[in-house]
């Protein structure tokens, strides 16, 4: 029997086990980046605390699967929705549910007034955003360390 996929906007009570969810898809993806709960946690804590949040949670048979996180930022062309954070929960991956959760996110977005959505990616999520409309630009994502930085600049 095929599942039932829903979305619905995301609530204080989904963020315990969203955390859970991010840290295991980061675990199953080969990035640099190493994800506990506790760091997980504190990363969408901060996001649905924006004054701007946006979030959608997405469900399979009732059950949390995944989510996307963002918000709405002032830019100089009006607004942008906000890099984000789009996740789903590897056991329920390429069943078209992040592809849906997109949608559902960007024409929300759209009715609140955004215009672009802009967003750094590694190579494999960026073919997938790729597939779903987005081109590269010409920017060039740079990276330092703070303490680098400093004491080049002390010398
Ligand atoms: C990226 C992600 C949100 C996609 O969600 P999903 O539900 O698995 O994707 P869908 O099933 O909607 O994908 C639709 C298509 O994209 C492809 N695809 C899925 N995940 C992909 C990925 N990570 N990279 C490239 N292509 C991908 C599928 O094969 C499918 O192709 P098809 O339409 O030709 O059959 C999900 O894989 C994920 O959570 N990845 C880890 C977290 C991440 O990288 N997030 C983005 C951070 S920038």
């Amino acid at each position: 029997m095929s599942k039932k996929i829903s979305f619905r906007k995301t609530k204080a009570a989904d963020i315990k086990e969203l955390a859970c969810i991010y840290t295991q898809v980061y675990e199953a993806e080969c990035y640099k980046e190493k994800w506990d709960y506790t760091q997980s946690k504190k990363l969408l804590d901060f996001y649905f605390k924006l004054e701007t949040f946006i979030g959608f949670t997405s469900l399979c048979d009732g059950k949390v699967c995944g989510a996307f996180f963002s918000y709405i930022k002032p830019w100089w062309d009006g607004k942008h929705l906000a890099e984000g954070e789009i996740f789903i929960d590897p056991k329920f991956q390429n069943k078209h549910i992040g592809t849906d959760l997109y949608f559902t996110m960007m024409k929300y977005a759209y009715k609140k007034g955004c215009r672009v959505h802009e967003l750094v990616a590694y190579k494999k999520p960026a073919s997938w955003y790729k597939k779903i409309g987005f081109k590269e630009t010409k920017l060039i994502h740079l990276f330092a360390s703070i303490k680098d930085v400093i004491s080049r600049m002390e010398k």
